[in-house]
Parts: C-alpha cells; sequence; structure tokens
C-alpha cells in the first residue's frame, strides 16, 4: 500500500527495533526505512533476524542485525553501544519484542508469569535505561536541545480483562505505565518523546496465530466496529506519525489503533 507520508520524514534518524525481525517490528523496521531511517534491530532468533536484515537491505535500506535478549542488560547495553557505533548515534527507540501464549491463571507457573513481565515490561525498561545517554538531548551526535523518540508497542487487553492472558495483562499495564513514567521524567530532563501504541487484532502476526485466530477473525467480526482486521501496516504508520515531526508535541500517550474493537461488546 502506497504510503500517505512523504518518503523524508526520517530521514537521517536512526532507529532501534527490539523484536524488529518479524511481524509488527519488521513491518516498523520496513516503514522506518522507507521514509529515510538508518535501521537496526535486536532479535534472539538468528536466522529471523539476519533474514529480516536481508530482506530491509534488499529495499534499499541501511540496515544491520544484532542478536540480544531484552532479558539481559549486558545484550541491551551491547546492541545499543554497537548500533551507535554502527550509525553514529540513535534518535528512534521502538520496543516491540515481546512474548505470549494462552493460559488459564490455575495453569500458569509464577516461573511463566515471570518470563512474561521480563520481556515486555522489565525488557522495555531495560532497552530504555540503557539507551537514555545516547538518546537524550546532547548525547553522541545529537544537538543539545533536541532528545530522541522511544515508542512502546502495549495492547488493549489489560484495559478490561482477558481471559488467559493474565500474564500478558499485567506485562503490558506495566509497558504503559512505563511509558507514562518516562514521557513526564525524561521528557522534562531530556527532551525524549515517550509514546506506546496499542494494537487490536492484527492479520499475519504471531499474536493472531497463537491467540486463537478462528475466534477472533470470524465470531468478533460480528461486533468489531470496522468489520475487520488490522493489518501491519496500520501500526508502522501509527509509529510513524509518532516517530516523525508530525506528532512532535505527542508524549505520554499510547495510540489505540484497533479499529475501535476494544470499546466493542456483543450485539445481544
Ligand atoms: C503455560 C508456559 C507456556 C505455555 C511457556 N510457559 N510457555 N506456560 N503455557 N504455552 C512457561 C514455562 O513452563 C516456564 O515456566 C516459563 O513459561 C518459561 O518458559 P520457557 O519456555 O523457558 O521460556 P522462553 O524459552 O524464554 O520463551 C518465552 C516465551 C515464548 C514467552 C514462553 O513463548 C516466546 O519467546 N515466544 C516468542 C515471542 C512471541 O510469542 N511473540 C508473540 C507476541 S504476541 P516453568 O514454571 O515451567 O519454569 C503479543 C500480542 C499481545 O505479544 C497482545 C495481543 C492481544
Amino acid at each position: 500500500m502506497e504510503s500517505p507520508f512523504k518518503s523524508d520524514i526520517l530521514k537521517g534518524k536512526v532507529a532501534l527495533l527490539t523484536g524488529g525481525g518479524s511481524g509488527i517490528g519488521l513491518e516498523i523496521s520496513t516503514q522506518f526505512g522507507k521514509h529515510g531511517a538508518s535501521v537496526a534491530i535486536m532479535g534472539r532468533r538468528k536466522t529471523i533476524l539476519y533474514s529480516a536484515v536481508s530482506y530491509l537491505q534488499s529495499l534499499g535500506i541501511p540496515a544491520i542485525g544484532f542478536e540480544g535478549d531484552v532479558r539481559k542488560q549486558e545484550d541491551a547495553k551491547r546492541v545499543v553501544e554497537l548500533t551507535v557505533n554502527h550509525f553514529g548515534k540513535l534518535d528512534i527507540l521502538v520496543n516491540a519484542a515481546a512474548g505470549n501464549f494462552l493460559v488459564s491463571p490455575e495453569d500458569l507457573s509464577p516461573n511463566g508469569f515471570r518470563t512474561v513481565l521480563d520481556i515486555d515490561s522489565v525488557g522495555t525498561f531495560t532497552m530504555c535505561h540503557e539507551a537514555l545517554d545516547y538518546i537524550k538531548k546532547g548525547g553522541p551526535g545529537r544537538n543539545s536541545t533536541s532528545g530522541g523518540i522511544i515508542l512502546n508497542i502495549s495492547a488493549t487487553l489489560h484495559y478490561t480483562a482477558s481471559w488467559y492472558q493474565i500474564h500478558v495483562a499485567a506485562a503490558k499495564a506495566a509497558v504503559d505505565a512505563v511509558t507514562r513514567n518516562l514521557a513526564l521524567e525524561w521528557g522534562t530532563d531530556y527532551d525524549i518523546r515517550v509514546n506506546g501504541i496499542a494494537p487490536g487484532p492484527i492479520g499475519d502476526t504471531a499474536g493472531m496465530r497463537k491467540l486463537g485466530p478462528e475466534e477472533i477473525s470470524n465470531k468478533s467480526k460480528e461486533y468489531m466496529p470496522l468489520y475487520k482486521l488490522g493489518e501491519k501496516y496500520d501500526i508502522a504508520m501509527a509509529a510513524l506519525y509518532l516517530a516523525s515531526d508530525a506528532g512532535k508535541y505527542i508524549n505520554g500517550t499510547t495510540l489505540i489503533v484497533d479499529g475501535g474493537l476494544w470499546l466493542s461488546r456483543p450485539r445481544h
């Protein structure tokens, strides 16, 4: 699909995306690259990571991949440093890495609960923490007045409650709190904008494959306001809006991109 944005809105920017090698993360990487950014992606799975890098490079996008697990502080630190060594600076951090599976609370071990919080919530905070010195105003390659941008990929399931998703709901609630608190403190001190995106059901993603594609794509269409699944493109366009100057006065918000689904209830 043709982008509604000019192709240079991220010209000269350097972005680092966790989970940038597949699903929503890869689409954001692609669209950031198509709109002028250089892109570093971080992931745990070597094959997926390097095939994503080849794909981005085949589109003419300056891209590099770094293996790493957001649960390990040393990986976060190393990947941020390698990104800055390679591209000279860091302007945009996107936290898209996430873990998920369907399980009832009684069948979920405390370690399973902790694992998802470690990836989604602690991982997001760790990446932000390690990126701060580079992304703040006056960081290497940056001027002394403008800081960079952080985008955290969230969800809508914790706005109410969701069956078999207690761990993810808790994790994404924490992500939203991290978004707001960093927006307040780092916006004030370092001129960094921190925002989130809360996708609804997005076709062709690991989330949809894992979270009951049949039910979501068939049954809930009956009460979805826009009667269709979202596309990865929809999330990437929201990310472009928030990461570009179009969103320069937006800080501390999590933009819901779900066609209005979280508002809806069955008619009967
Ligand atoms: C119950 C499970 C489980 C399952 C793992 N665990 N899978 N419990 N049901 N299906 C438990 C294990 O028993 C273990 O606890 C603990 O979790 C850690 O499991 P590991 O296998 O050691 O973890 P790890 O290998 O690190 O894998 C992490 C993972 C995995 C999250 C469990 O699924 C993963 O990495 N997935 C890839 C990323 C992914 O799924 N992305 C999609 C995101 S979609 P015990 O007690 O036995 O030690 C998304 C959408 C959000 O985020 C919102 C949509 C609406």
